[in-house]
């Protein structure tokens, strides 16, 4: 199944699907990697690794984010990717792609969901004091961080924790539950 990469910024979510689809038996290849941002340095990550990317600054499209948007939805569908996941990309879509992609666009958020949607979710945790924290695979819907989740993982909070010692651990997790996740999707909907 070929797929587009959305990111804004360091990628390491990407890299993770990019190690994942260079095994053999994974039924993904990452056709596109799309960014809103020239300087995400996940772009020249995967350009090294030899695949497409592509930078579309929503900053040249003022605030018209539809224009944007149809710009995005234009160069994955030239990219033949039947899939979008989103992996650090930092905007709030429009209802609009949304619709395009209904049912076949996934996120991460670093948040057990529906706990701590938005930004700034490690903050949030410790603040909020909770004992356990990690992330949620889910797919696009129009509310923020509201889809139907698809996959969690859990991590403790442990004593002594700032916001960089849990974003760390709930990074770990991510790596990992997004390819075994994308895995499982691709899968069990048959998309190709
Ligand atoms: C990750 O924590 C992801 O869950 C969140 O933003 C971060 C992106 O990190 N949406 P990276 O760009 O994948 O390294």
């Amino acid at each position: 199944t070929p797929i587009a990469v959305f990111i804004s910024g360091r990628g390491s979510n990407m890299v993770a699907l990019m190690e994942a689809c260079a095994r053999p038996d994974f039924p993904a290849e990452i056709v596109l990697v799309l960014s809103n941002r020239a300087d995400a340095a996940g772009l020249e990550t995967a350009s090294r690794a030899g695949i497409k990317t592509l930078c579309i600054p929503h900053k040249e499209y003022g605030k018209d984010r539809e224009a944007h948007e149809r710009a995005l939805d234009e160069a994955v569908r030239a990219s033949g990717a039947k899939l979008i996941c989103l992996a650090g990309y930092m905007r709030v879509l429009t209802p609009w792609l949304v619709q395009q992609w209904q049912g076949r666009m996934i996120n991460i958020h670093p948040s057990l969901l529906p706990a701590f949607p938005g930004l700034h979710t490690h903050e949030a945790a410790l603040k909020a004091g909770a004992k356990e924290h990690g992330c949620t695979i889910h797919l696009v819907t129009d509310g923020v961080d509201e889809g139907p989740i698809l996959a969690q993982a859990h991590v403790p909070v442990l004593p002594g924790d700032d916001a960089d010692t849990l974003a760390a651990r709930v990074l770990e997790q991510e790596h990992r539950l997004y390819p075994e996740t994308l895995r499982r999707f691709i899968e069990g909907r048959q998309i190709s």
